[in-house]
């Protein structure tokens, strides 16, 4: 891993949005699978929420999304002026307005249209314009978001924006730029590096720091520590639904409970 720890900890320049999840359970065939008490997300502009497979951490980012319903429980966004907004209470299309994006760690299907067609919807999904509108409007729309596509595509190495992704890399390096096309608040990752090759985890890192030094709020799940140890001032860890640590990455990289649950001995 090539992260480079001397700029380890993005300073940002402006205050980002937070999340509070308050009271959140989620339970699948009557097992609890989340049961988040009080959690806050976004003090620091770059998060991370780690812990062992199956504790909850997609669930918990699903939750927040609403693409999974909660139990109970609720999921404000409280913006850095003040204001809070009741997520949980939104329709997801609602949501969208409030700028809360998430990344995918299970890849959604970029098999049906070009890599071109694919961020353009994404785009179209930013200023609410209608799909069928803008498929119609193709020179306008183009002229309008191409710069941007061409920039991000350009950067992750991708040279025939009219032909499709094939391989998984290529597919979370999309779902990422579809993130950035949203131009997102408050942005949850899950599991964005996962099976890339070191130069491209390098550049999805930089991305992530830029964002949050432009006042986005970012919250990373990921098993690749050296990706959290480098990029988040603040860790939650998270086992069998609950968050049961939440401090800096030295704390809770040296912590038992972490070594013992996660991390195994001679990690640290
Ligand atoms: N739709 C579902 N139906 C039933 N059980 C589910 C569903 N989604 C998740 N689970 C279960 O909930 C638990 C938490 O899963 P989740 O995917 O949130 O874990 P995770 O922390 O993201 O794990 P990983 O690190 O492997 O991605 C697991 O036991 C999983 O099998
Ligand atoms: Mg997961």
């Amino acid at each position: 891993m090539a992260v480079d720890a001397d700029d380890a900890v993005a300073t940002a320049a402006v205050a980002g949005p937070q999340i509070r999840i308050r009271g959140a359970v989620k339970s699948f065939s009557g097992r609890v699978v989340v049961d988040v008490d009080d959690l806050v997300l976004g003090d620091q502009p770059i998060e991370g929420l780690i812990g062992p497979n199956g504790a909850g951490k997609t669930t918990l980012m699903r939750m927040v999304m609403h693409s999974i319903p909660l139990d109970r429980g609720t999921v404000s966004l409280l913006s850095p002026g003040g204001g809070e907004v009741v997520l949980s209470d939104l329709s997801a299309y609602r949501m969208a307005h409030h700028g809360v994006v998430k990344s995918n760690q299970v890849i959604m299907d970029f098999d049906k249209l070009t890599i071109w067609d694919s961020l353009l919807l994404a785009a179209t999904e930013r200023s609410n314009e209608r799909p069928h509108r803008i498929f119609g409007e193709e020179e306008a729309a183009f002229v309008r978001h191409e710069d941007e596509m061409r920039r991000h595509l350009e950067y992750f190495g991708f040279t025939d924006p009219m032909g499709f992704a094939r391989s998984a890399g290529e597919k979370k390096l999309l779902d990422i730029v579809r993130c950035l096309l949203l131009q997102p608040r408050f942005l949850l990752l899950d599991e964005p590096t996962a099976g890339l090759p070191d130069e491209l985890t390098d550049k999805v890192t930089r991305v992530i720091r830029e964002l949050a030094a432009a006042g986005t709020s970012v919250v990373i799940v990921e098993h690749d520590l050296n990706v959290i140890w480098n990029l988040c001032a603040e860790v939650s860890f998270m086992a069998e639904g609950r968050v049961i640590l939440k401090g800096n990455p030295q704390m809770i990289r040296e912590h038992r409970t972490v070594v013992e649950k996660y991390l195994g001995e001679g990690h640290v």
